[in-house]
């Protein structure tokens, strides 16, 4: 019944919508995303997705149980497919060799060798994560081993999406990479796979390269993107010294058009799973290969970005003439970004960090991040479940929030901060009411004039 069939190893924020994506573009391919963690899976299968995207949740349930299926029998899955994404995690390494930088490939070698001992017949492997250059070869060699000459193909095609707005990214992407070696087999490959995008995305934006300039292409993408907001974050800081203002530096130079717009807005910092965690394995991989000036130049990126962080929630204690101790602090936003459940390397992760430390009594309230998410997260950031416990409360609402707080700190710009009632939020906070703009997404003479002491980013 089905001309294709595609699976997806790995049902995370990549896996599900890309999947999700494909199967509503393609209704001859039937698309199965697989993955070990049944809890994710069951999720998938329900009415509440396991991941939040606006307009994700219409795409899964016009799909699924047709040809778009969320299960746990990844050997199956395997067995049955002609092309097989892998879009497992890639984080850091947390051991070993290359502890705190290298990328940890375990996800990616399980996956390889459960294809390896599956499969049957010829497919073709697409390295969907993100993995450092030359990856293509490990995985290549795990496969060789255990197989017939040619019975595998693999392809780089990494994933340029954005968190919160994946649907839009995926629908109309800048581009897709697909890269491939420059075999009569490996272009082969690479046709199939353009022929699959090529049901929706124009023909002239599927860039096709070798194997190692895609997989390099994705790690240089999101170092360059990072780099943009380390640059105009560290130009903050001197804007606050001199009294230029942050936006309208970023207005004037992003107006040249070899600058360009976007990815100017100074912050409390980048945050998600990926800026940081690939400018940290660009860096290894730099070192790897005897390029320390390269290295150091990108590591500076990363620097900036944890200063960046660490000055803001040094901010918000001076402010608070240099003590938070029992101090109520109103945290309004905890994801790393609006329009996102995930907290991964959220910006606002290390701010409650430091404020815990210094002693803080924080109240914390975001549109889609719950108890169970803050905990995790601070969990990892190394804060005890004891101060968890004894200084973290989840709040309903950002009134809730700020009431009798002494400061209130915005750390995500979901759209809803910028319409609260900020009036009486002024009224209902203890005096001198001071806030943090950590998105700068209130006007600063406005929300001055309702009587708070106004704190934005790069602004004197
Ligand atoms: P994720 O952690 O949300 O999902 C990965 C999933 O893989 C998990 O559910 C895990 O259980 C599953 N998994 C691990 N090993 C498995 C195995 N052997 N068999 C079956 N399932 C297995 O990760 P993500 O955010 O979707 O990222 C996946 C990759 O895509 C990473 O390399 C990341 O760098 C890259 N990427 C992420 C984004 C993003 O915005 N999150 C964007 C572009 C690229
Ligand atoms: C990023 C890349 O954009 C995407 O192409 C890649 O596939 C995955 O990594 P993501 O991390 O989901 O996507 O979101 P992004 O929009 O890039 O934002 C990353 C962080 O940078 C967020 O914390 C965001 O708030 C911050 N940011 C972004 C700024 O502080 N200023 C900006 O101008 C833009």
């Amino acid at each position: 019944m089905f001309k294709q069939k595609i699976c997806c190893i790995g049902a995370g924020y990549v896996g599900g919508p890309t999947m999700a994506m494909i199967a509503e573009k393609c209704p001859h391919i039937r698309v199965e995303v697989v993955d070990i963690n049944e809890k994710r899976i069951a999720a998938w299968n329900s009415d509440t997705l396991p991941v939040y995207e606006p307009g994700l949740q219409e795409i899964v349930e016009r799909n699924r149980g047709k040809n778009l299926f969320f299960g746990t029998g990844v050997e199956d899955a395997i067995r049955e497919a002609d092309i097989i994404f892998v879009s497992v995690g890639t984080p850091t390494k947390t051991y070993g060799h290359g502890a705190g930088r290298a990328a940890d490939l375990c996800y990616i070698e399980s996956a390889a060798r459960m294809i390896a001992r599956c499969a049957k017949g010829p497919k073709i492997i697409v390295e969907k994560s993100t993995i450092p250059v030359r990856t293509a070869e490990a995985i290549k060699t795990i496969l060789k081993a255990n197989s017939e000459e040619g019975q595998f193909q693999v392809l780089s095609n990494p994933e340029f999406l954005a968190e919160g707005t994946a649907i839009d990214d995926l629908l109309e992407p800048d581009r897709i990479l697909i890269g491939g070696e420059h075999t009569e087999g490996g272009q082969a490959a690479l046709q199939v796979l353009v022929d699959v995008y090529a049901n929706w995305v124009p023909r002239e934006r599927i860039l096709t390269t070798n194997l190692w300039s895609s997989e390099l292409s994705k790690l240089v993408a999101n170092a360059f993107l990072a780099q943009r907001i380390s640059s105009i974050n560290s130009i903050s800081a001197l804007c606050e010294r001199t009294e230029a203002d942050v936006d309208e530096v970023a207005r004037a130079i992003g107006a040249d058009s070899r600058i360009g717009p976007k990815f100017l807005k100074a912050s409390v910092g980048f945050g998600g799973s990926c800026f940081q965690k690939d400018l940290l394995n660009l860096v290894y991989l730099c070192e790897h290969f005897g390029l320390p000036e390269v290295a150091e130049y990108w590591d500076q990126v990363v620097k900036i970005n944890d200063w960046q962080k660490s000055r803001f929630a040094q901010n918000i204690v001076q402010a608070l003439f240099n003590t938070v101790i029992g101090k109520k602090v109103a945290i309004l936003g905890y994801a790393f970004k609006k329009d996102t459940n995930d907290t991964r390397e959220a910006a606002a992760g290390y701010v409650c960090r430091d404020l815990l430390e210094e002693g803080a009594q924080l109240s914390i309230y975001d549109p889609q991040v719950k108890l169970e998410g803050v905990t995790q997260h601070l969990l990892y950031l190394g804060v005890s479940q004891e101060t968890i416990d004894k200084q973290v409360h989840i709040a309903e609402s950002a009134e809730e929030s700020t009431k009798e707080a002494h400061a209130a700190a915005i750390l995500t710009e979901w759209d809803e901060f910028k319409t609260l009632d900020w009036a009486s939020i002024y009224q209902q906070m203890l005096k001198p009411a001071l806030l943090f703009d950590g998105r700068n997404i209130l006007p600063v003479e406005e929300t001055r004039k309702l009587g708070f002491d106004f704190r934005p980013i790069g602004k004197g």
